[in-house]
């Protein structure tokens, strides 16, 4: 497995894995607008798993810079390679990517019912500074965005 800057020639790969297992698929758009506009990390497996790929790609992150903060804006890692220390390898990448002194505080926004997430967030030491109410849909309604910062 390694970990490396996304490659424009991943988006097919980083697609697909959206669609397989993305909650919340971002499509083809938006993806294509974070490999230009932010900073992306994947995670390749060491074997492409199909002859037709160039290379597959169990997990991405892709975060925006504004001045002296980062956001993440999404992690996501294959269903099938879950639980195995992928998205917090992801994790360290970001946050270790930037120069000292470049950044002074990381920021994401997650569902509060995304336990999964709080959890690896809260285990890298981010934490919970606000909660915006009703924020995301969810097929009975609405639920809340928790805001997430970790300072530097
Ligand atoms: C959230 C997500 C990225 C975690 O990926 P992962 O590779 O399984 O996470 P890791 O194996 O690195 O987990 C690191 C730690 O995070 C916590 N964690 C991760 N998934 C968890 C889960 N489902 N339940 C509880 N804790 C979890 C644990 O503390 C875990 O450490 P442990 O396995 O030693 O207990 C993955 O479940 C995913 O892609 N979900 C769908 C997309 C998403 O919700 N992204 C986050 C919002 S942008």
């Amino acid at each position: 497995m390694i970990v490396r800057p996304a490659l424009e020639s991943d988006f097919p790969s980083i697609v697909r894995l959206d669609a397989l297992s993305n909650p919340h698929p971002w499509g083809e758009s938006l993806i294509a607008d974070a490999l230009q506009s932010r900073k992306n990390w994947v995670i390749e497996s060491a074997e492409p798993v199909l002859d037709t790929e160039p290379s597959h790609i169990l997990a991405w992150l892709t975060a925006s810079q504004t001045f002296d903060q980062s956001e993440l804006e999404l992690i996501l890692v294959d269903v099938a390679v879950r639980r195995q220390g992928l998205a917090k390898k992801l994790m360290v990448a970001w946050l270790e990517s930037f120069s000292k002194g470049d950044v002074s505080e990381y920021l994401l926004e997650v569902r509060e019912s995304n336990l999964g997430a709080i959890g690896l967030y809260e285990s890298l030491g981010f934490e919970l500074v606000g909660r915006r109410k009703n924020y995301y849909k969810t097929e009975q309604g609405h639920e809340a965005a928790c805001l997430f910062t970790l300072a530097v």
